[in-house]
């Protein structure tokens, strides 16, 4: 009877364990095997780079479109829960930072851009970077938002104004 219960008690213990590791993020284990699932042999050490250090799907594969977005899908379901995952083409929407005339060096819009494209960031990890791409708070964050949102809702970015997302003057 005691062992059973104890047994029980393992069986919990593991599974929250397991259950954790997964809610929380990732480990090389994880990293290894999404390497062979998603890269091939000789693209593997940049496969893994690009995945430990949150960096930008790259890797040789940027320069075909269809096989980009496999590559950073791949590595999202290897790594992320579903709801977490986002889409390539969502990177599309950091074209809002572009209006902030006060960014000549495009700051935001190239620390968008990286954070949108790194399959390994989850949702969270990225949205925070995009906001403290600058130190004071940005209205611009807002629209990219609102951006990602009526992507969700089917609108093709390309085919919307600006307007029609972002409330937004520019104020250097
Ligand atoms: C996102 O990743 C961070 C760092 O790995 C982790 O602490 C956090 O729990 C993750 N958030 C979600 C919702 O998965
Ligand atoms: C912008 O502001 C106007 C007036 O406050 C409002 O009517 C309009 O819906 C807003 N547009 C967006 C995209 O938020």
């Amino acid at each position: 009877m005691r062992s059973h219960s104890l047994f029980i008690l393992f069986l919990v213990t593991v599974f929250c364990l397991v259950n954790v590791e997964i809610a929380d993020g990732f480990g090389m284990m994880e990293i290894e095997k999404t390497a062979k699932e998603c890269c091939t042999v000789s693209r593997r050490q940049c496969c893994i780079e690009v995945m430990k250090f949150g960096r930008p799907a790259k890797c040789g594969y940027e320069n075909n479109a269809e096989w980009a977005e496999i590559f950073y899908n791949c590595i999202q379901r290897g790594l992320l829960a579903e709801d977490q995952r986002m889409s390539l083409d969502d990177g599309l929407c950091c074209q809002v930072f572009a209006h902030d005339t006060s960014d000549s060096s495009k700051h935001c819009e190239n620390t968008c851009k990286i954070a949108m494209h790194s399959p390994s960031l989850n949702k969270t990890e990225r949205f925070e970077k995009i906001k403290k791409c600058s130190m004071l708070e940005n209205p611009l964050d807002k629209c990219f938002h609102n951006c990602l949102k009526m992507r969700q809702n089917g609108f093709s970015v390309q085919v919307l104004d600006f307007s029609e997302y972002c409330n937004y003057t520019s104020t250097p």
